[in-house]
């Protein structure tokens, strides 16, 4: 990394009330009290295999096991985020290792989101284990997300020295991102109020996440030399997709209760997301994270525009 010129004093920390706001702090240990006549575990419109017509007609007690089902890939997958991503780069940040030049107040913060994290990992555990004891359905699918087995692959393709910046950056993806996945279930009255609160708490800790790591991406990206960001430049939208597209292992496995021949799932999956669907979806969740990345001149470089392009991500 080159000495490089960013508002490296610059920086508005919004963890100052931490202490009386944060989940870990300040909120109780959500309990599943019992099963809410009429709830729902998960918002249905977020589960479009529900709306194929091989699903949709089933009875309400398997919709029911298949909105369980994709709550706990949810829980799952953000116990693994939490757990083997954003924690193990916050703990690097906090203690000087993250190879850039950040405000001391930067630091600390970012000991309170590795706490945060470790938090979110193990109450994101305790529903899912609240959930199985309650409902006594096992999660159908336990293999790892998307998101993780395809970070492997980006980074094998790197030089060994350079992988730490790919976890990152990876990082400053998901963090901007995640708030507005989690942004609606709060709201939702017609989901179990225990996962609404968890999720909420949730919610409420990485809006101060997203404002850190959208500074932290402030801070880092000028202070890259010119060829390392061309290659992270060029990384961004996979990074991105990763994190956003559809986990299509997982939603096949998730479809166990419906009860289908595995050329009907293979139906239901590719009938339920066209490529034009997924992309357009993907590119209104990113789009506060393609203002940050532009804002930063990060497409700037033909180079990397082009790997915007490419990823569908830009039209
Ligand atoms: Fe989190
Ligand atoms: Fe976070």
């Amino acid at each position: 990394m080159s000495a490089g010129s960013g508002p490296k004093d610059q920086y508005r920390s919004s963890f100052s009330s931490w202490d009386g706001r944060s989940s870990v702090r300040a909120k109780p240990r959500r309990i599943l009290e019992e099963l809410e006549n009429g709830k729902v575990f998960f918002p249905p419109e977020l589960v479009p295999v529900l709306y194929h017509p091989l699903v949709r007609d089933q009875e309400q007690e398997v919709i029911n096991s298949l909105l369980l089902q994709r709550l706990h890939i949810y829980l799952d997958f953000t116990a693994d985020l939490e757990q083997l991503l954003v924690a193990p780069v916050t703990q690097l940040i906090s203690r000087r290792r993250s190879g850039f030049e950040l405000p001391a107040v930067m630091l600390r913060d970012s000991y309170k989101i590795c706490t945060d994290e470790a938090w979110h990992a193990q109450f994101s555990d305790d529903l899912q284990s609240q959930l199985i004891s309650a409902t006594r359905e096992l999660p159908t699918t336990s293999g790892e997300p998307y998101f993780l087995s395809r970070l492997r692959t980006l980074k094998a393709g790197l030089d060994p020295a350079l992988r730490p910046l790919a976890d990152l950056f990876f990082t400053v993806v998901s963090e901007t991102l995640i708030s507005s996945i989690l942004s609606g279930i709060p709201k939702d009255q017609r989901v179990c109020t225990a996962v609404r609160e968890t999720i909420a708490d949730h919610a409420e800790d990485e809006g101060r996440h997203h404002a850190f790591f959208a500074q932290f991406f402030e801070h880092a990206w000028p202070q890259l030399t010119s060829c390392e960001r061309d290659l992270i430049g060029t990384l961004l939208p996979e990074f991105v997709v990763a994190f956003l597209r559809p986990d299509l292992a997982a939603t096949s496995g998730m479809l166990g209760p419906a009860r289908l021949d595995p050329d009907s799932v293979m139906g239901v999956i590719e009938e339920t997301y066209p490529v034009a669907r997924i992309q357009a979806d993907m590119r209104a969740a990113a789009a506060s994270t393609l203002r940050l990345f532009d804002r930063n001149g990060v497409l700037e470089s033909n180079r990397v525009a082009d790997s915007f392009f490419r990823s569908g991500l830009l039209v």
